[in-house]
């Protein structure tokens, strides 16, 4: 009998990941917790396995269905502790503890690990009192960017175009005005130019799996104009990250986390995805560290990647990663996101999502749910990011095209999506 995997979290990337693992050859079965509308049933070319979702805590329902691995999608529970209260059920998990998930939790964190363990970083002053906010801001010539110390469901970076405006966001943090306790402590940051990866790797505490750089667009609009989304779309693999960058990021960047917190005593179970910064020197530059797959970065990574997944991911769970478990094939992924009316303020729900089916029928397409949900048997919108519409290509070209093919067959009353996906590297 194959693999039975339990996923925790309910957006694209916990769909992708769900399909991605329901592919491989030693799972039979995955469950969402809580999943989301596309994660109750298989696609068609996987009408032999089993796909559902069910209701629960994550710990009752892996003991209630004696999973044979859980993977935790989303940073929060992570940073909570999901995985250290599995592991203490005898539940094998894919994910970090939550010392190591500080690497994400706390940026102050972060700094002093990366500086202690030689991981290059912007420059940064760490605030943690008012009193302490002038003499740190007169320290840089450039207007700094602040960062909320703690978890800020990726709004707690500022990038201030003025002192002025660095000192407001800063209060506003401090005081907790703006996220709570995840704004007690501050951190201003040189501002850094450069065009910006995401680099994941696959870790078993000692070792790594490094995915090809996919790039995200973090802009609702096209041109990168707008305020910032949770992501409006990536592709992968990222030009930007030659071979020799991909080879520096491995050595500078991802082996000297793993190792540093394997000597810290708080090793690194699962994904180490580094938001980079290259520089225009051609020096990658780490922005920040994410303790899980990027959302929707997974979308593509999960496309062009072979072998068994859920085998992959069950060895790294247990400590015994071996590079030739999951192979990068030479193809392209693209994913676009389509949003909902008012994204990313406050999206309007409720709208009845149309061609889907028609969208999937395209070869090598695949389109993930994140804010969707049944209302009896019609498909409606319940967030701002709807689908992630994900297509495969021998070429970046290729994928883009038929990503918006399959974006244009799908409808819905106030979609929103970026036309320029990919453009960056298509030039
Ligand atoms: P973070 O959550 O730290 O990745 O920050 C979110 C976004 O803010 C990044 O993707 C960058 O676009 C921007 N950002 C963060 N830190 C810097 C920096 N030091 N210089 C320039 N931009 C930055
Ligand atoms: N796409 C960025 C993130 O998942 O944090």
């Amino acid at each position: 009998m194959g693999r039975k995997i339990l996923i925790v979290g309910s957006g694209g990337r916990e769909h992708a990941l769900a399909l991605r693992l329901l592919a491989s050859d030693s799972v039979d079965e995955v469950i969402g917790c809580p999943g989301n509308a596309g994660m109750r049933r298989p696609p068609p070319d996987l009408a032999h396995k089993t796909l559902r979702v069910a209701e629960g805590s994550p710990v009752e329902v892996a003991r209630r269905e004696q999973v044979d691995l859980v993977v935790i999608g989303p940073e929060v529970p992570l940073c909570e502790g999901l995985a250290d209260r599995l592991r203490a059920e005898g539940v094998l998990c894919y994910g970090p503890s939550g010392a190591a998930a500080r690497l994400e939790g706390s940026k102050a964190f972060m700094k002093e690990f990366c500086r202690r363990h030689g991981i290059r970083v912007a420059r940064d002053v760490i605030v943690r009192a008012p009193d302490e906010l002038g003499r740190a801001l007169a320290s840089f010539e450039a207007p700094p960017v602040v960062k909320a110390d703690g978890l800020c469901a990726g709004k707690g970076v500022v990038v201030a175009e003025s002192h002025q405006e660095a000192k407001e966001a800063a209060e506003r943090m401090l005081s907790g005005q703006s996220f709570g306790a995840a704004g007690a402590t501050v951190v201003l940051e040189e501002r850094l130019l450069g065009a910006e990866a995401s680099v994941h790797a696959i870790c078993d505490g000692q070792n790594s799996f490094v995915l090809p750089a996919a790039q995200d667009h973090k802009r609702i609009g096209e041109g990168d104009t707008g305020p910032n989304t949770g992501g409006m779309g990536t592709y992968a693999p990222a030009p930007l990250v030659d071979a020799v960058l991909a080879e520096r990021v491995r050595k500078e960047i991802i082996e000297r986390v793993v190792d540093g917190m394997a000597a810290d005593g708080t090793p690194f179970t699962g994904t180490l995805f580094a938001g980079l910064m290259i520089t225009p020197e051609g020096e990658p530059v780490t922005l920040e560290f994410n303790v899980r797959f990027g959302d929707p970065e997974t979308q593509v990574l999960t496309m062009i990647t072979e072998g068994d997944f859920g085998e992959a991911l069950c060895a790294a769970a247990r400590g015994e990663l071996s590079a030739d478990l999951l192979q990068v094939t030479e193809s392209h992924a693209v994913c676009v996101v389509l949003a909902s009316e008012g994204y990313p303020g406050t999206p309007r729900v409720g709208d009845v999502i149309t061609g889907i089916e028609r969208a999937e029928e395209e070869s090598d397409v695949r389109i993930f749910h994140a804010g969707t949900k049944l209302r009896g048997e019609e498909l409606v919108t319940a967030g701002g990011r709807v689908l992630g519409v994900t297509a495969r290509g021998s070429s970046l070209a290729a994928a883009r095209d038929r990503a918006y093919a399959a974006c244009d067959r799908i409808e819905f009353a106030g979609k929103q999506l970026r036309r320029d996906i990919g453009a960056r590297a298509l030039g």
